[in-house]
């Protein structure tokens, strides 16, 4: 008797150690970075020229970049996140964990939503995924409403380790954001595009998507990917380009299109319109004085234009575009080298 109860109450102390290595989170004082898809010398090069930021990564993971002080990054950016990352993991924990449901109830303990992001062990995750309450991680199709609830992310490193953070800096899964393409029918694949600003500036600015009745204006508007998206919302478009649009939105009695240059019109000879897009390619300068020429002629409600870059990003003048209240600089899924600046008049 004496020995069998000694042999259980070793196995009752060797069990409480090993699960609370098991179960116990270590939390990190780091912070982590999702880049996009092979775009993650972006995100090195913003961390150290926008923030001067050049401390090298601790760890990488796939497209997850791991810094180990949290507090030195927020100090040199001033609390502001890079546009170059899909979503951030702000308060970044490793679990080592022994099981699937382990892995998974442990996640379901601290909150409801969690995406992953996965550059290795991917059908491990997809076993934890499928444990974790369900969350779209679907291509959308638009018009897409997303809510705006916290959503987590978690990474596998290896078999039995995951980081994670329920905090992040997306209510996208893993910051993505897909639509179901149309083939066919768009005659360019930029309205990709305006398809995730617009879902975007739904989601954070509480704009109104165009509708039926809405006017647009839009500069640079050639082959038509945007204003085929704007049409379809039921819109009329004012577009310029100095190259006509393809022949079906040329047809289109909700399209009036002149060839001009769009610079050179102004908002007075357009008249007062609820949005006003722009995706010409030209130096961010110029564009940012046109803005500031919209904004300051009060005739439009709405506004969402792609800054492209050329070259060295000029992050000062990029700040200049920031610091417009009222507007939000992101960089899309469906953004190359430039960003998208998205405004909302804040009066009525
Ligand atoms: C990237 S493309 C636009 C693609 C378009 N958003 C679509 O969805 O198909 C840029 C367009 O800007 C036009 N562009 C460049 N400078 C312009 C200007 N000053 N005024 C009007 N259009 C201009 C070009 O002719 C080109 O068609």
């Amino acid at each position: 008797m004496k020995m069998k109860s000694q042999k259980l109450s070793d196995f009752r102390i060797m069990n409480d150690n090993e699960l609370s290595k098991k179960i116990l989170p270590q939390m990190l004082s780091g912070i982590a970075f999702l880049a996009f898809p092979e775009q993650s010398q972006l995100l090195l090069s913003e961390l150290k020229n926008r923030f001067a930021f050049d401390e090298r990564p601790a760890n990488v993971y796939g497209d997850l970049y791991y810094f180990e002080d949290k507090a030195a990054f927020l100090e040199k950016s001033a609390g502001k996140l890079p546009y170059w990352a899909r979503t951030v993991m702000l308060e970044p924990f490793l679990l080592n964990f022994d099981s699937i449901g382990s892995a998974a109830n442990h996640l379901k303990s601290l909150q409801r939503n969690w995406a992953p992001y996965q550059y290795t062990c991917f059908r491990r995750a997809q076993l934890i995924q499928e444990k974790l309450p369900y969350i779209n991680l679907k291509e959308r199709k638009f018009p897409v409403e997303i809510p705006q609830s916290q959503i987590g992310l978690y990474s596998l490193i290896d078999e039995h380790t995951l980081i994670a953070s329920a905090a992040t800096s997306s209510f996208l899964p893993a910051g993505t954001l897909h639509f179901i393409e149309d083939h066919e029918n768009p005659p360019s694949r930029a309205y990709l595009k305006i398809q995730e600003s617009l879902t975007m500036a739904r989601l954070l600015l509480a704009s109104d998507l165009p509708s039926s009745g809405s006017s647009c204006f839009e500069a640079g508007a050639c082959p038509g990917g945007w204003t085929w998206v704007l049409v379809g919302l039921g819109a009329s478009v004012y577009a310029v380009d100095r190259a006509e649009l393809a022949p079906s939105l040329m047809n289109n009695p909700l399209v009036k299109f002149q060839a001009h240059d769009a610079f050179t019109l102004t908002p007075e000879e357009i008249g007062p319109v609820d949005w006003v897009f722009s995706d010409v390619i030209c130096y961010p300068e110029r564009l940012l004085k046109w803005i500031q020429v919209w904004l300051e002629s009060g005739l439009t409600k709405n506004m969402i234009c792609t800054i492209k870059m050329q070259g060295e990003i000029d992050w000062p003048l990029i700040a200049q575009f920031e610091a417009i209240p009222g507007s939000r600089i992101i960089h899309l899924n469906y953004n190359k080298h430039e960003l998208t600046w998205m405004w909302k008049s804040i009066v009525n």
